[in-house]
């Protein structure tokens, strides 16, 4: 008797969602390089992936904060987080501390973290050549917290801005390590870094990054500024002492314009040199003010009408912390059981 084949079709298994994971320090407002190098692109990932994004409040301690501006830094970067897209009806969204198993598998991952490798993290640099007379051991083992908050929700893509991909390599590193000791634990997930806005950087510094803790405030957009504040910042802008707006090696301060004005309009660079031709910069940065504070505007709307109600909020980030345990402690289970400790 002839076999009887099934249909192929409900043979094949149904493609799984990649899973996308990334977090934001909740130490200010954001800024438009956090945004157009991540919360924008995280808001557009929600269709086509299985996204988790969280608030980092344990690794904003490794900078002294004070508590209660701490609590309402945090709140606030949860309900900007909503008022920029994501939506908790699609995406996975949550507060870092509210999960135990964030700091547990920290430590385990920092027993497993290369002194060397941590030595060489240039933020690590950066934050211990600013913050000299604060040189914690958190700020020294943040790439192995890191890695734990990735590695718990086993994604396949992190979005972050290019200052992360170093975080992202050692997050890799670690994942390997554990692998080739104890077989398949993690997932090793990929960087997911966009070309355009990848690293937005300062108005008033072109070469360093824009930063929410500049101490100049012309220096950066914080994505609930003022439409007139936005203009007369880009208006500040510092440039060069040229006149044609063009995309070219060494015109930092009208590069990172440009590159500004078409991640948002999604013109290219040759479009805006040809619309720009012939005008100044005056011009060109009125342009581009315009359509930043006509960009961020839903997003300050809604986060007025957010914040109007912290017990929606809260309510949101208690369901969050619920489904986030319930994953990272499966994870966390895993791991345990594989290194050698006892179950309960
Ligand atoms: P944080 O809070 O400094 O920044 C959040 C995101 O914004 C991006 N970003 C930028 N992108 C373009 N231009 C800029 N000027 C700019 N400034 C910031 C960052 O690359 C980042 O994607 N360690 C992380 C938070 C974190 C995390 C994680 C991220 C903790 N755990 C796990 C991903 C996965 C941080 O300090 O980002």
């Amino acid at each position: 008797m002839e076999e009887v084949k099934q249909n192929p079709v409900q043979e094949a298994k149904p493609e799984r969602k990649k899973i996308m994971l990334s977090g934001i320090q909740p130490t200010g407002t954001f800024t438009l390089g956090n945004y157009l190098g991540a919360v924008r692109n995280w808001r557009q990932t929600q269709e086509d992936f299985q996204c988790a994004y969280f608030i980092a409040d344990l690794h904003s301690l490794t900078v002294r904060q004070e508590p209660a501006k701490l609590r309402k830094q945090s709140i606030d970067a949860f309900a900007l987080l909503l008022a920029c897209g994501i939506d908790p009806a699609k995406s996975l969204v949550f507060i870092q501390s509210h999960v135990h198993a964030h700091a547990e598998l920290g430590w385990i991952l920092a027993c497993y973290s290369m002194f060397g490798d941590l030595s060489r993290m240039t933020q690590f640099k950066d934050k211990s050549a600013k913050h000299a007379d604060n040189v914690n051991a958190g700020l020294f083992t943040y790439p192995a917290l890191m890695a734990a908050d990735i590695l718990l929700y086993q994604p396949d893509y992190v979005p972050v801005g290019e200052d992360q991909r170093q975080h992202l390599e050692f997050t890799r590193d670690v994942a390997v390590r554990m692998n080739s000791i104890y077989g398949s634990v993690f997932r090793v997930p990929d960087a997911y870094i966009v070309k355009a806005g990848a690293k937005i950087m300062s108005l008033q510094e072109p070469t360093k990054k824009m930063s929410k803790s500049d101490t100049n405030v012309n220096a950066f957009i914080s994505i609930l500024d003022e439409p007139n504040v936005i203009v007369n910042k880009f208006k500040r802008a510092v440039t060069d002492s040229e006149t044609s707006v063009c995309y070219r090696e060494g015109k930092d301060g009208i590069n990172n314009l440009m590159s500004i004005y078409s991640v948002i309009t999604g013109n290219t660079y040759e479009q805006i040199e040809r619309d720009f031709a012939g005008k100044g910069y005056g011009d060109f940065k009125k342009a581009v003010g315009e359509c930043v504070a006509e960009e961020l505007r839903p997003v300050r709307e809604r986060f007025a009408e957010l914040t109007a109600d912290k017990a929606a909020i809260e309510a949101i980030y208690r369901k969050g912390a619920e489904t986030a345990s319930h994953v990272a402690e499966r994870t966390l289970d895993k791991v345990k059981k594989k290194i050698g400790l006892l179950a309960k």
